[in-house]
């Protein structure tokens, strides 16, 4: 049998999911395909009708479609819908379910990069941004028991709005950009969450990091460049740096588990991906 899945979008032009799913599918023996589905807000439902008609086996959803396919779907999950917002879809006899896999994705690639970090609950926590994968990195994080969670962002209310989240009663302090630059030494995780930094605008950085403490980690979700500004100046000032592209592999391992009920080990392929980054 030969399994379909895909990745809907838009605009998806540089997309790693079809690498990263083959690679799965390769090491899983399991004869699929992995397609692209750029698609116009308009064309959404039919889509996903198309997919439901033709038993596809699951596909992800990616910007700006997170929130939107919500209400097309049979189900979702509790998860994703307490974070809104799906970034995969699992068919279960013929129903489309939606899950969230990117706050776990980030948890895993966090435990195997620094397994120290989810050993101390009362570390203190900075996420820098309030979009939507700010939302589930927050969940996760404070479903997890993290006791200190703090949020820097442009807009106020939306970080406020991520708080809303906050069941668990960790503290959560709402920053601007400007005093999270200033406050930077005060966290041992920090984790950035924004497209500040994104390729073409590698120039730009959402915080300053001079006063950083050697013992941080600064985690970057961005994965093109590898190396963002944020990162190349913590890293120089002495802090300990996490990648986003192995969020980006753990995320992609779950919704492969979501579709399969397992997934292979990502043995070699966080060199293999970071090669293919750095071109
Ligand atoms: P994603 O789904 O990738 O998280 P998003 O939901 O569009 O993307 O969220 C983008 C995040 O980047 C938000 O926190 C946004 O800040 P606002 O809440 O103020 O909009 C942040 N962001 C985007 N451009 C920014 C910029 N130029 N400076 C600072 N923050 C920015």
């Amino acid at each position: 049998m030969k399994y379909r899945l895909g990745l809907i979008g838009h605009p998806i032009k540089h997309s790693l999911s079809p690498w990263i799913h083959a690679r799965f599918l390769e090491k899983s023996k399991i004869e699929g395909t992995y397609s692209i589905f750029d698609l116009r807000e308009h064309e959404l439902k039919k889509q996903i009708d198309a997919f439901r008609d033709e038993g596809i086996r699951g596909f992800n959803v990616t910007i700006p479609y997170k929130q939107k396919i919500i209400p097309l779907l049979d189900g979702v999950d509790r998860m994703a819908r307490e974070i809104g917002a799906v970034n995969t879809v699992a068919n279960m006899n013929g129903k489309l379910i939606g899950f969230n896999t990117d706050g776990i994705g980030y948890l895993k690639s966090l435990e195997q990069a620094f397994p120290e970090t989810l050993m101390n609950r009362e570390i203190s926590i900075l996420i820098i941004g309030a979009g939507g994968a700010a939302r589930g990195i927050y969940y996760i994080l404070n479903q997890f028991g993290f006791s200190s969670i703090d949020i820097a962002n442009r807009t106020y209310q939306n970080a406020q709005s991520i708080a809303a989240l906050n069941t668990r009663k960790n503290t959560t302090n709402i920053l601007s950009l400007e005093d999270a630059s200033t406050m930077s030494g005060a966290y041992d995780l920090i984790i950035q969450t924004t497209n500040v930094g994104m390729r073409p605008n590698e120039a730009a950085s959402p915080i300053r990091t001079s006063s950083i403490n050697k013992s941080t980690i600064v985690s970057d979700i961005i994965y093109q460049p590898i190396w963002t500004k944020l990162l190349q100046e913590a890293a120089e000032n002495g802090a300990r740096v996490h990648h986003g592209h192995t969020m980006l592999l753990y995320q992609a391992k779950f919704a492969f588990e979501k579709w399969f009920g397992h997934s292979p080990s990502l043995e070699d392929m966080d060199r293999q991906l970071k090669q293919l980054l750095e071109g």
